[in-house]
């Protein structure tokens, strides 16, 4: 075929991402991640990802390149998550996009991390309703986006202003002496419990709150009213029902990110719904969003877990829209921005 073969780096975070796709197609989706590394800390730690990143950037394209069986002279684009994100560990990305774009002779485009995790659905559910509503929840991100077009018109609506939903997750996970990365085991362990065993509450939904703050989330309360009736139980002695505790927390994040999105959409008239990012891969999160968009006529696209984890194919993907949209491609002096707004 003549679409493009367009190659993808991200290193915005704590994964070292390589994808490679032709058009809308995905050839590879490399991933390294250094999630191990950090496990000790309970989060992530900027200088230990950057130097992971290094480590693994070279290896991680070397085997992208083999798996699809694909020479980096026949790639006609390279694309590379440019912000935001931890400044030292996009910096990584840049430079070997930068690297190859100047060697190879071919153009760079930088693309938005949050656009990215939009953009990467095509991928799997074929080309994007547009306009559509994106929810982007992970560990470093909990955004409503309005999305005109993925390649430069993003309207962010509302975003967390405090902790991420991921990170709430993590830390709830935490309390209850699961591993971290958090979010899978509590979605693991809520199996098992009652959604409506204890009622925790749901940030900025209140009435006042949501005059000022209609599409944004706030999770710190959440969290520390998780801690406070952990502590309480153990101070009684009684043992902590972790199941109904992760059952529950889930269920007050699942419930105001699936409210506040769907009412975002509809007060846009908008009628598809796209989640994305780490927590996307959330059970609850998407039944939940599915039952209830239903009821309003609103379709509602979630990727493969898979896809929806920080990885190389979703800037590929974004790039592949650029060239296919005829964007201006980046200079070569293209900067890292951690703080690169949509
Ligand atoms: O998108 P991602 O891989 O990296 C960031 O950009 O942060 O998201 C990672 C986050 C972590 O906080 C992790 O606990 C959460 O996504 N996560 C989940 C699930 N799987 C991953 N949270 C809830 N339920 C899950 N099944
Ligand atoms: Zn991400």
């Amino acid at each position: 075929t003549d679409e493009p073969l367009v190659l993808g780096i991200e290193t915005s975070c704590d994964e070292t991402g390589v994808g490679i796709v032709r058009g809308n197609t995905l050839l590879v989706d490399a991933v390294a991640s250094s999630v191990d590394e950090h496990a000790r800390f309970g989060g992530v730690v900027p200088e230990v990802a950057s130097r992971a990143h290094l480590e693994a950037m070279v290896p991680t394209i070397e085997r992208a390149c083999d798996t699809a069986g694909v020479a980096l002279t026949d790639v006609d684009a390279i694309a590379v998550t440019h912000g935001p994100g931890l400044a030292g560990a996009l910096l990584v990305g840049v430079a070997a996009a930068k690297s190859l774009a100047f060697a190879l002779d071919k153009p760079l485009y930088g693309v938005n991390h949050l656009a990215s995790h939009v953009a990467v659905d095509q991928l799997e559910h074929g080309p994007l309703p547009e306009p559509c509503l994106a929810l982007l929840v992970s560990g470093g991100h909990s955004s409503l986006l309005r999305v005109t077009d993925v390649t430069g018109d993003v309207d962010p609506m509302g975003a967390t202003i405090d902790d991420a939903a991921g990170e709430a997750f993590d830390k709830v996970a935490r309390l209850l002496g699961l591993p971290f990365p958090g979010g899978p085991h509590v979605d693991r362990v809520a199996r098992d419990g009652s959604t409506v065993a204890i009622d925790f509450p749901r940030g900025l939904t209140s009435r006042r709150d949501l005059e000022r703050h209609r599409f944004d989330f706030s999770f710190s309360g959440l969290k520390t009213a998780v801690a406070r009736w952990v502590e309480a139980r153990e101070r009684s002695g009684e043992p902590v029902p972790v199941a109904d505790v992760a059952a529950s927390f889930q269920e007050a994040v699942c419930d105001v990110l699936v409210r506040k999105a769907l009412d975002a959409a509809s007060s846009e008239g908008i009628e598809d719904l796209l989640i994305g990012g780490g927590v996307a891969a959330n059970s609850r999160l998407r039944g939940m969003a599915e039952e209830r968009a239903a009821k309003l006529g609103i379709r509602v696209r979630v990727p493969r877990p898979g896809l929806c984890t920080d990885n190389g194919a979703m800037v590929a993907a974004l790039g592949s829209t650029m060239v296919a949209r005829g964007r201006t491609p980046s200079p070569l002096d293209l900067p890292a921005d951690s703080s690169l707004p949509v």
